[in-house]
């Protein structure tokens, strides 16, 4: 018998830039033109339904009047689009088109474009770079930065997917403006989320200027914009595997997810998350970590923010407490949540630990209680 030993160790400097600002599709494509797509002529811009006449388009035309060659593959806008199907219905439209190796995926839209934009750049040709171009709140707070990238499956959301970098992120604030407003409101639960798990400032800009962001106060937008990727990169840069302390991004995303999918997706997902956040305060205070008046707070700023804090009556409680099950942080069989403490701090279990267990009869008792 040998033994040979494969050594591959790498240095990997996935490193890139997130720029904020407002119609950035030039930038983008000067961009391109310098020095982000290298020697790649090809680009695949994937996007949705809704997404597509409004920006992805404008990006298009630019590349090929600058002689690329590009393609738009565009999907039905919506969660339920996030699917094994849609990701290979976009791979073999890509293959028929003559996609190989030598392009570059661009996402333009919103969490749902980014995350399955950047699962297919990820495996196609066994990976090709891509960038996000992020047109929603949801995606500039979250989905775009971080590289997550997923689809769903029928038992839950994001289950299946990898951890893939994009070359550059493109926050552009003035897309905020053509989103419907339960878009726009679903994006703020992921703002409150980084407020409730790590600043408690951004926590009462939020309460002070919740009807300015909304109706589109530049400096406002902006504030949210900014600190909503800081606070997500600087823990991305310590974990970007979620060994540990990623896991506070996951702050009430244990009951939310599962109503994401229990709802089956009626309620979007800063909607769901929302309603999580709620759930894990009450947890919070039952494990000693929040005050009464802390998490009225909470439930407070969800309901300036127009989202739900209540569990619709049209879900059953019994089946969201298995459904709790599907969600990644479970660890042989056991629960696991990550609590808040305070307003703007979550609890820390042990080194490098954020989530602790919890008891399936505690979890029951904090839905029942919704
Ligand atoms: N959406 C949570 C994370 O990116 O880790």
């Amino acid at each position: 018998m040998s033994i040979f030993n494969v050594e591959l160790k790498k240095v990997v400097d996935d490193s890139y830039d997130i720029e904020v600002g407002y119609n950035l599709s030039d930038k983008l494509v000067e961009d391109i033109e310098t020095a982000l797509a290298g020697k790649i002529k090809k680009f695949a811009i994937i996007t949705d339904s809704v997404v597509k006449d409004l920006y992805a388009e404008k990006i298009y035309n630019s590349l090929i009047m600058r002689g690329y060659k590009a393609d738009l593959f565009v999907f039905p806008e919506g969660e339920k689009s996030k699917t094994r199907q849609t990701k290979a219905m976009i791979e073999d439209m890509m293959l028929d088109k003559g996609y190989r190796r030598d392009c570059m995926v661009i996402a333009v839209g919103g969490g749902v474009v980014t995350d399955i934009s950047g699962f297919i750049a990820g495996t196609f040709g066994r990976g090709v770079p891509f960038v996000n171009y992020a047109t929603t709140l949801l995606a500039a707070a979250d989905a775009s930065v971080g590289g997550k990238t997923a689809i769903d499956t029928p038992l839950a959301t994001n289950l299946i997917g990898i951890f893939n970098q994009p070359k550059k992120v493109y926050i552009d604030i003035e897309c905020w403006k053509t989103l419907p407003p339960r878009q726009l409101y679903s994006g703020m639960a992921e703002t409150i989320k980084h407020a409730a798990l790590a600043d408690a400032e951004m926590f009462d800009f939020l309460f002070e200027n919740m009807d300015k962001i909304y109706a589109g106060d530049r400096e406002a937008c902006e504030y949210i914009a900014a600190r909503n990727c800081e606070i997500k990169y600087n823990v991305v840069m310590k974990d970007e595997r979620e060994s540990g302390l990623r896991e506070i991004l996951n702050l009430g995303h244990t009951v939310g997810r599962a109503i994401e999918t229990c709802s089956d997706y009626r309620l979007l997902h800063g909607e769901a998350v929302a309603i999580g956040l709620v759930a894990q305060a009450k947890l919070s205070g039952k494990l000693g970590y929040m005050t009464d008046e802390e998490i009225t707070r909470l439930s407070a700023l969800i309901n300036k923010a127009n989202l739900p804090s209540a569990i619709p009556d049209y879900i059953d409680r019994e089946v969201l407490v298995k459904k709790l099950y599907t969600d990644k942080k479970v660890r042989d069989g056991k629960l696991r949540f990550v609590i808040e403490k305070g307003i703007g701090d979550v609890v820390c279990f042990g080194e490098n630990l954020y989530a602790t267990e919890i008891s399936e009869d505690i979890a029951r008792e904090i839905i029942m209680s919704m």
